[in-house]
């Protein structure tokens, strides 16, 4: 059987202990990962002691305790801390999710934050998204038409047309699903994923938009489609409870229907 190991500078090892400092009573260590471009060091795990008293109930409270109060050079993404804007997807206790809205008390035990996996690492817990952001860029994420808009009134849609759109426009983009997928994993420059084919089929199923078939076209290939195996990962993990597997299902049907 073939076997794998990590080059000798992605080896992950033991970092700094930050002990709570007394009287602390309720403490909860994070072992969170590190990685610095700037230090030629490899990555590590660096162990932070929170006293939970003094501490918000979501993991990103206690990332910004950390960064305030013990280690500034912690690094992550975050914004809303409402589970609304997606920049703080990471993976905490081996599930991808929002830390702003993944309770501490969830976690029994250590709570271990790693970035999303599967992708290049800019800093700490932060992922590189340009692959993805390209993606995205690629199914033309926008309503397209070919007849001018109504004069005095916008395109109008009747309720059952707004209602297909129900479990796709609450997408927030945390590619917690995209970075979930095994075949991301492994064909990650090639096929979409399944945050970007939602995505896709967000503009697919909207009654306004003109451009059906074409962008149908541009999904019709062996990598960009046709890589989910329905292994559902990515809807297991989607911190907003969508379903981007039953979209990406949806898709290929309109493939085998216009045959
Ligand atoms: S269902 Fe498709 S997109 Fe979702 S995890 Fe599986 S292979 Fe990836
Ligand atoms: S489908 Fe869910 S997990 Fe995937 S990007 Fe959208 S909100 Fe995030
Ligand atoms: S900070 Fe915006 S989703 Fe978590």
């Amino acid at each position: 059987m073939a076997e794998f190991a990590l080059p000798a500078n992605s080896k992950i090892g033991v970092g700094k202990t930050h002990k709570a400092r007394a009287p602390a009573k309720r403490v909860k260590t994070f072992r969170i990962y590190r990685w610095n471009p700037d230090d030629g060091a490899n990555p590590r795990i660096d162990s932070y002691e929170v006293d939970l008293d003094g501490c918000g109930p979501m993991v990103l409270d206690a990332l910004i305790k950390i960064k305030n109060e013990i280690d500034t050079t912690l690094t992550f993404r975050r914004s809303c801390r409402e589970g609304i804007c997606g920049s703080c997807a990471m993976n905490v206790d081996g599930t991808n999710t929002l830390a702003c809205t993944k309770p501490i008390d969830d976690v029994s035990g250590d709570v271990k934050v790693y970035p999303l996996p599967h992708m290049k690492v800019v800093k700490d817990l932060v992922p590189d998204l340009t692959t993805a952001y390209a993606q995205l860029a690629s199914i033309e994420p926008w309503l397209k038409t070919r007849t001018p808009a109504p004069p005095d009134r916008e395109r109008l849609q009747s309720p059952e047309e707004r209602k297909r759109l129900d479990g796709l426009w609450e997408c927030i983009l945390c590619f917690c699903c995209q970075t979930s997928c095994p075949s991301y994993w492994w064909n990650g420059e090639r096929y979409l994923g399944p945050a970007v084919l939602l995505q896709a089929y967000r503009w697919i199923a909207d009654s306004r938009d003109e451009y059906t078939g074409e962008r149908l076209d541009a999904l019709e290939d062996p990598f960009r489609l046709y890589r989910c195996h329905t292994i559902m990962n990515c809807t297991k993990t989607c911190p907003k409870g969508l379903n981007p597997a039953k979209a990406i299902a949806e898709i290929k049907k309109l493939m085998v229907v216009r045959r």
